[in-house]
């Protein structure tokens, strides 16, 4: 059976080119605009974009003028194309988060809209530990429609992995030991986790 790395490999280089649509790109930036809004990130900070896509989060982050260190991780070629058009210091790499490898440590890790496609997620929670500097925060922001729509959007959108509750995201990031775990409703759909290591 293919593995869901390769099927979301294919999937988003497939779409990669209609991604940045008008309406999703609005939605997209209004969601990530307010996430950003509640975080107030630190000047000089070391930020790591997880499943980066199209680089929308770290063209928002580029444009805030705050000498952030900025890196960005994907799995797919078409994707990391797009994002560094719109990029100009951003370190990016193909790289998936299951075999995140850098050399420094993060103040930041970002994942958004794309722990839902990861197979490995207990993995790559560990992953995220290890990468981030002690008091350093992940902040995950996803889709949760609900019980019944999330197990509706599961069963229909290819490379879906799994759909995490507001209380499995609370558990999996108590259970890889990050602290002062909170949550907060973006929008109706987007729900943000954030965690302290
Ligand atoms: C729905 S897109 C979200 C992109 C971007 N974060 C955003 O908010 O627009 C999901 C992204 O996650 C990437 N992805 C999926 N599984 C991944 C993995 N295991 N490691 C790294 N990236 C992954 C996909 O290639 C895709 O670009």
């Amino acid at each position: 059976m293919e593995k869901l790395l390769d099927k979301n490999k294919k999937f988003f280089n497939k779409i990669a080119r209609y991604y940045d649509n008008k309406i999703f790109l609005k939605y997209l930036t209004n969601s990530q605009n307010k996430m950003l809004d509640f975080i107030k990130i630190k000047e000089n900070s070391k930020i790591l974009d997880a499943g980066c896509g199209t680089g929308n989060l770290l063209h928002l982050l580029e444009k805030q003028n705050k000498k952030y260190n900025l890196s960005g991780i994907d799995i797919s070629e078409e994707m990391l194309k797009i994002a560094k058009k719109k990029l100009i210091n951003v370190k990016l790499k193909l790289q998936s988060t299951e075999n995140i490898y850098f050399k420094e440590s993060f103040d930041y890790v970002f994942s958004t809209e794309a722990f839902h496609h990861y197979s490995d997620y207990n993995l790559i929670m560990e992953n995220f530990n290890k990468i981030l500097k002690k008091d350093g925060k992940l902040i995950v922001l996803d889709f949760d429609f609900g019980f019944l729509l999330n197990k509706i959007f599961h069963s229909i959108e290819p490379g879906n992995s799994k759909m995490h509750s507001p209380e499995e995201f609370k558990r999996l990031f108590k259970q890889y030991r990050f602290k002062n775990v909170m949550q907060k409703r973006i929008n109706l759909f987007l729900l943000l986790t954030i965690g302290k290591k």
